[in-house]
């Protein structure tokens, strides 16, 4: 298999994971960096240095956390060879990030290697960034070459993210922050923008003229996972809307950027998030819903509610569930709304944007086939990637009579060919030392400035999240709010 230049780095690094035992290390970031490794995607001599307060050695580290990486890895690519590679890079030092005073062995380790990129990434929780980007700077262990990364979500309203983003920048250049959305890493995302600014075909039909409204669905049928305490306190609107799908709503909404750098594709994004109109208080009852399940099942298995699962309070009211209608104000969009939701024990994991055109403008072939349906144009994530095209067309036979077909994309990978996972394209960006696809810290607070008045209204409203059963599309409030625009969520999966 070759690998293009793009998808490889020859750059020495020494990543530093600060959080080095928690759930992110082990499912998304070691298995990430196995995988680069394995496809000769890194530089031999990368180190990667596991922290965190467990109080272990580095072989205990291997035995206890990295048995539990490995089960994140995908089968056909494990093997006992290539982790055993691996394991050679990865270090583990017991120690409290917040701590300047414990930084002394990382230290050691990391000095006479100042000539090579040097990470921090910080995949612990975002309360704890300033004070762990203090550490390090008192440490004296910010190199020219540093670079800081953050995973999401940065604060929990728009002025503890201001507050983290001044704690950080106050010892990082913005050029050093890496703001991860891991959603911009996967590859359908990405062919988004290829597909619209690299065919002339459809960027003519992509406004409100042509468009008669967006929708952005990201259902998954996973629980909580063991992250009860975590997203107990954060809730499905600041982990999932404020950040993944508010960016494919901005990656889809954004006008053409004039290159394709970043400063070029943030601005754009920026404009977007903008433009958004603001969700009154009032509002929030009629343009938005908010839903946490309850016991059901999925694939025929029985799940447990959301208020049994470990670490939620039992009379919590945080929502595993969101739906909402957003409008944007600009000249492209105007009277186009995007429709977005998200929630978890779904009964389809299924993460899909779907552009559904305008009407044909006369009924030619009323009562002949199926009901004639406005052409979609479907962006899949997950589960299988693909661009799916739907056109209504002949049915074979005499006469006319019209059903439904696809115009089919796969993305799936060619013979010889492999595609990055959203973690492995993200961490080897970081290590090239290209931010094109992390979040300025503008576009975080822009995100924010948005979803802070739902979040108000919310609890000016004392609006609670309406049950649903697990293994179902949401409340069915969630239906009301989209039928009630003579619309319907597309729910068709194959
Ligand atoms: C994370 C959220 O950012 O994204 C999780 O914190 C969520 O709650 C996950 O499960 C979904 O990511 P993916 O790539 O599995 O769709």
């Amino acid at each position: 298999m070759t690998t293009p230049k793009t998808q490889q780095s020859d750059v020495a690094f020494d990543m530093v994971v600060v959080g080095g035992t928690g759930d992110l290390a082990l499912r998304k970031l070691l298995p990430a960096l196995y995988t680069l490794d394995n496809y000769g995607r890194i530089s031999k001599s990368g180190r990667i240095i596991a922290v965190a307060r467990w109080s272990g050695d580095r072989q205990a580290y291997l035995r206890s956390f990295g048995e539990r990486a490995r089960q994140h890895i995908a089968p056909g690519e494990l093997s006992d060879e290539a982790w055993s590679r691996f394991a050679e890079r990865l270090h583990y030092l017991e120690m409290s990030a917040i701590d300047p005073g414990a930084y002394g062995e990382l230290a050691a380790l990391l000095a006479g290697h100042e000539d090579r990129v040097r990470i921090f990434y910080l995949a612990t929780s975002p309360a704890l960034y300033g004070d762990v980007c203090r550490a390090i700077a008192a440490a004296g262990l910010v190199t020219e070459t540093s670079r800081i990364v953050l995973e999401k979500p940065i604060g929990h309203d728009l002025a503890s993210a201001q507050e983290v983003n001044a704690a950080v920048g106050a010892v990082f250049a913005e050029t050093q922050i890496y703001r991860i959305d891991h959603y911009l890493g996967k590859e359908t995302v990405q062919n988004l923008m290829a597909l619209r600014f690299g065919n002339a075909l459809f960027e003519p039909m992509w406004c409100a003229q042509h468009i008669d409204h967006v929708q952005i669905t990201v259902a998954e049928s996973l629980g909580v996972e063991g992250r009860g305490e975590y997203y107990d306190t954060t809730g499905a609107l600041r982990d999932m809307v404020q950040n993944h799908l508010l960016q494919l709503l901005c990656l889809t909404a954004m006008e053409p950027p004039a290159r394709l750098d970043q400063h070029a594709i943030r601005q754009e994004k920026i404009k977007v998030l903008q433009a958004l109109r603001p969700i009154t208080h009032r509002e929030v009852t009629t343009n938005t819903v908010s839903g946490q399940y309850r016991a059901g099942a999925i694939r025929d298995q029985p799940v447990i509610g959301y208020v049994d699962e470990p670490e939620v309070a039992a009379d919590s009211t945080t929502e595993t569930f969101v739906a909402l209608k957003a409008d944007i104000d600009n000249w492209r969009w105007a009277g186009t709304p995007f429709y977005l939701r998200t929630g978890k024990r779904m009964g389809h994991p299924v993460s899909e944007i779907v552009l559904q055109f305008r009407r044909v403008p006369h009924l030619l072939f009323q009562d002949l086939g199926e009901a004639l349906q406005p052409n979609r144009l479907i962006f899949r994530l997950q589960p299988d990637e693909c661009i799916k095209l739907m056109l209504m067309a002949k049915a074979p036979g005499s006469g006319i009579l019209l059903r439904r077909e696809f115009l089919n994309l796969s993305l799936t990978d060619r013979p010889g060919e492999r595609s990055l996972a959203a973690y492995e394209r993200l961490l080897l960006d970081v290590i090239r030392g290209i931010t094109t696809l992390f979040m300025h810290r503008d576009e975080v607070e822009a995100a924010w400035a948005w979803i802070e008045p739902i979040l108000d209204g919310w609890s000016n409203r004392h609006v609670r999240p309406r049950l649903y059963g697990a293994g179902t599309w949401g409340p069915t409030e969630s239906v009301a709010l989209i039928v009630k625009d003579d619309r319907q969520w597309y729910e068709h999966v194959v």
